[in-house]
């Protein structure tokens, strides 16, 4: 961040740079290795029709609210809604919105960071040549290897995390746009390459009606859950990071349109992502449902055959850390952000404390990969339940109170003018975000709790 900046909240030098800067927030770990093993553990194809629901009837409008309240605050979460609260006239506790975001991205990053390490050590192997010529069999000890070594899962989940603090220390332009800039167009032309050299392979037409044909038969409350929660936490969305993102953007820019092109890039990724794993899946007469290891054991796979594999597999991991890393950044800068305007804590400093605390408790994560296996509750260990608390609990009910604040606690005229909207298209806004969100979080929570049998 320039000088000049230091004294006001700084600000993005362009459109593109808002856009480039959330995309890199959305596209992340999200995209390439939970969605392809939730989609696997969630039946494929009715999951993946339930998730693009959610996506469009309760995401699109939320999207858009936390946009919107970000620019219009013009400062981090936390203060942000204190101070639209005081321009609504309402009640100041919806600073709580600000609170739980902060909670919930220093939970998110936890184990964020060591999935990130994960990617980060494929690197490494990739580098060695581990996956050339390798069989299921050996790419599957690889990953078993890294799992169940607390030492290595701990030195690569502080090498993440240091990665992160680095970055934010340094602001928020600093590298993050032309990382993803670079990175973006890069990724997707790998993922198209890999499906082009799945098509010729024996599991794709399987993988395809996998992934789009539906079987219902495998829908209960807790897919609904997932999907929903999933539909969040793929738009870095409910915890102020959006909100943060969109309180840099310059005014006078389309907060509807910008949020639009972020929805159509994320899920393109995503799908890519799925395309590109089950025929791996399904040619090898794998299992989908391998769990959080699946990429890992699916990619290295595919590349080891290939003619140009070594380096592609190179390229593709650390296309995969990068998009952790620009992800990772976004989970701290609600919080930093805050500690800054509040209290002047210098970024540096505020960036080290939040990574030294988020760390420790990433090293539980870690550890219940071996150590702490056994340790269970509700039949999940510490990482799972930290998925779940988060994505599935926490991002939607953020998201709720953001859609609630939006559409029935800000004056109409405000949130119109912040817009650009008025008349039929700002109805297409406020009745979704004001009415079928805000129902569409509550009936998934009321089913995951099993309330309509
Ligand atoms: N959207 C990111 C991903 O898909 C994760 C994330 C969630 C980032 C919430 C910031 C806030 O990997």
């Amino acid at each position: 961040m320039s000088a000049q900046h230091l004294q006001n909240h700084p600000e993005w030098s362009t459109r593109l740079a808002f856009i480039l800067a959330s995309a890199g927030s959305a596209v992340g770990l999200g995209n390439i290795w939970k969605f392809p093993y939730i989609m696997g553990e969630n039946g494929g194809g009715a999951f993946v029709l339930i998730y693009l629901a959610c996506l469009l009837i309760v995401a699109t409008p939320i999207l858009i609210s936390e946009v919107m309240l970000g620019r219009r605050a013009r400062s981090n979460p936390i203060s942000g809604m204190a101070k639209l609260s005081r321009e609504a006239g309402v009640n100041p506790g919806w600073q709580l919105i600000g609170w739980m975001g902060v909670l919930t991205g220093f939970l998110i990053l936890s184990y964020y960071s060591v999935v990130m390490g994960w990617a980060l050590s494929y690197v490494e192997k990739a580098a060695d040549g581990a996956f050339v010529g390798a069989d299921a069999e050996t790419v599957k000890g690889l990953f078993d290897d890294l799992v169940s070594n607390p030492g290595t899962l701990l030195f690569w989940h502080t090498v993440a995390m240091l990665m992160t603090v680095v970055v934010v220390a340094r602001g928020v332009r600093g590298g993050l746009e032309l990382a993803t800039r670079v990175m973006m167009p890069l990724l997707i032309v790998i993922l198209v390459l890999l499906v082009g050299y799945n098509i010729g392979t024996s599991g794709f037409s399987t993988a395809m009606d996998f992934m789009f044909v539906p079987d219902f038969s495998k829908v209960t409350g807790e897919t609904f859950l997932v999907a929903l929660g999933h539909a969040f936490f793929t738009l870095s969305l409910g915890m102020g990071a959006i909100m943060v993102y969109g309180s840099y953007m310059p005014r006078g820019t389309s907060i509807v349109r910008a949020g639009l092109w972020i929805i159509v890039l994320d899920t393109a990724i995503a799908l890519l992502a799925g395309m590109v794993i089950f025929p791996i899946v399904f040619s090898n007469g794998l299992s989908p449902q391998e769990g959080p290891g699946l990429i890992f054991q699916t990619l290295p796979l595919a590349l080891g055959a290939m003619d140009w594999g070594y380096w592609l597999a190179i390229v593709l991991f650390v296309l995969v850390s990068i998009a952790a890393w620009t992800s990772a950044i976004s989970l701290v800068e609600p919080a930093v952000s805050f500690l800054w305007e509040r209290f002047g804590v210098r970024r540096l400093y505020s960036a080290i404390g939040v990574g030294v605390a988020t760390w420790t408790l990433g090293v539980f994560s870690a550890l219940s990969f071996n150590l702490i296996a056994d340790a269970k509750l509700f039949d999940k260990n510490f990482f799972g339940l930290m998925e779940f608390l988060t994505a599935n609990i926490l991002l939607p009910a953020g998201g709720m109170m953001i859609a609630i604040f939006a559409t029935w606690r800000m004056r109409r005229a405000d949130s119109a003018e912040e817009l650009g909207l008025s008349g039929v298209a700002y109805r297409l806004w406020w009745l979704p975000a004001a009415v079928i969100a805000p129902a569409g979080v509550a009936l998934v929570f009321l089913n995951g709790l099993g309330l309509f049998g």
